[in-house]
């Protein structure tokens, strides 16, 4: 690989491997990984935390190895439920009953009366006759799509839907078509173009890097009119959208429409673990035929007990769900001064749009990581690679100072250079 060249490559160039040795990485994959350019930008990746992941938290840098306190707009920890005393109280509590780990899968010895009470008060809270648990939420998109397809079928899904949706479609032998995102008059075109045995479409509530939010209200319609079941991904939208904090389909009253609902517990509810939630039959029958319930380990008793008492804390009123909203239109009312590209976001999660230039991304993010906030930035292929950005994941734990603070930073080393050009070539 010519060095002129290192900078025109991504990891989107280095998926198909060919050495011939199955154990060793491409060769070019290592020339341009350990260039220092490329190992700048690595250096954002992976950083570990030395503490909660709160608004202000402990990192250590990659690059300097130092730890140092930040300010962290990173977390997908929407509501603060990591943290909050009696979640983590539920945990202990339950760590010394049960011990660490289920030992078992679900299906055999790793259910407990923990993990039949949750997913008992996960489907009344979504308002569904069943709900399963899976050990995280990509195994929940995997395994529901996998057992609930197979060949000849066909799954519709919006462009910009998560690995997991597409990974499930592709162990299950049906047929993936995409659409253009959120938008139902390509979906119509989709559903028009590709028959199947059955079909179904799958959307996400809120577009976990952009954050916007499906257009659920002419989605469904067109679903109804094909006759087409809707699966939705609730991952970012359950327990901050919705009167109840239901999700996306609460906020739009489009349930009745949607036939099957996914949440994860790594975002709002602070943990870990997957679920869905539907008729009570197909539940029965989905846990007979999904792989990830069936062939791995169940979730650990005391992370099901302490998003119990997520779940609890965050629909027994609307307090951390308001300090959220209130926190997000603070942030928002304060980035819309400084004449940046937000995209389309209607919801928590709010992009800083860069552009296309990968090393004004990562220089930006080391001047920002320099001034104390820890800011991701996300790079293509994540994103298209013309829209490389910041995903600034707004928690209700902030303060109001932690957020002017956070801004006076993006102003100086984001919004500041991008407007002088100082970083264009
Ligand atoms: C939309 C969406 N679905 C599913 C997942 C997978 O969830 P988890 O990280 O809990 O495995 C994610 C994770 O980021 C996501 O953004």
């Amino acid at each position: 690989m010519n060095p002129e060249d290192i900078l025109k490559f991504s990891l989107a160039d280095f998926g198909y491997n060919d050495n011939d040795q199955v154990l060793d990485p491409p060769a070019d994959f290592e020339t341009w990984i350990d260039d220092p350019r490329v190992g700048m930008a690595m250096s954002f990746f992976e950083q570990p935390l030395e503490k909660a992941p709160t608004p202000r938290t402990t990192l250590e840098h990659r690059l300097s190895g130092e730890s140092r306190q930040m300010i962290n707009l990173t977390s997908y920890n929407y509501l603060g439920l990591s943290t909050h005393p009696e979640v983590v109280e539920a945990a202990i509590e339950a760590l010394r009953t049960y011990g660490v780990g289920a030992s078992g899968a679900a299906m055999l010895s790793g259910t407990f009366d923990q993990h039949q009470k949750f997913a008992a008060e996960l489907a009344e809270f979504k308002d569904r006759g069943g709900c399963m648990l899976f050990p995280s939420g990509y195994a929940g998109n995997l395994g529901a799509i996998q057992a609930l397809l197979q060949r000849g079928d066909v799954l519709v899904i919006d462009e910009k839907c998560h690995r997991s949706v597409v990974d499930g479609v592709k162990l299950s032998g049906a047929r993936l078509a995409t659409f253009r995102h959120n938008d139902a008059e390509s979906l119509d075109e989709m559903l028009e173009r590709h028959d199947g045995k059955r079909r179904m479409v799958v959307v996400e509530g809120v577009y976990s890097m952009d954050g916007d939010l499906a257009d659920l209200p002419a989605i469904a319609e067109v679903c109804d009119a094909h006759e087409v079941a809707l699966y939705i991904d609730e991952a970012h939208s359950t327990l901050v959208f919705g009167e109840t904090g239901r999700g996306v389909a609460e906020h739009f009253d489009v349930e009745s429409s949607v036939g099957m609902t996914f949440g994860t517990l790594s975002k709002s509810f602070g943990g870990i673990g997957g679920f869905i939630c539907a008729d009570a039959r197909l539940i029965r029958y989905m846990k007979c035929y999904a792989s990830p319930f069936q062939f791995s380990c169940a979730l650990p008793p005391p992370v099901v007990a302490a998003m119990r008492k997520s779940l609890e804390v965050a629909t027994r009123d609307s307090t951390v769900r308001d300090k959220l909203w209130k926190n997000v239109a603070h942030f928002r009312r304060n980035l819309e001064t400084m004449d940046l590209d937000l995209g389309e976001s209607d919801s928590q999660i709010i992009p800083i749009i860069v552009g296309a230039s990968g090393e004004k991304l990562f220089n930006l993010a080391l001047s920002a990581q320099q001034r104390g906030l820890y800011l991701q930035p996300i790079d293509f292929p994540a994103v298209e690679a013309h829209a490389r950005r910041f995903r600034i994941s707004v928690s209700a734990q902030l303060t109001e100072e932690d957020i002017d603070e956070a801004c006076n930073i993006i102003e100086d080393v984001i919004a500041g250079p991008l407007k002088a050009g100082e970083l264009d070539e």
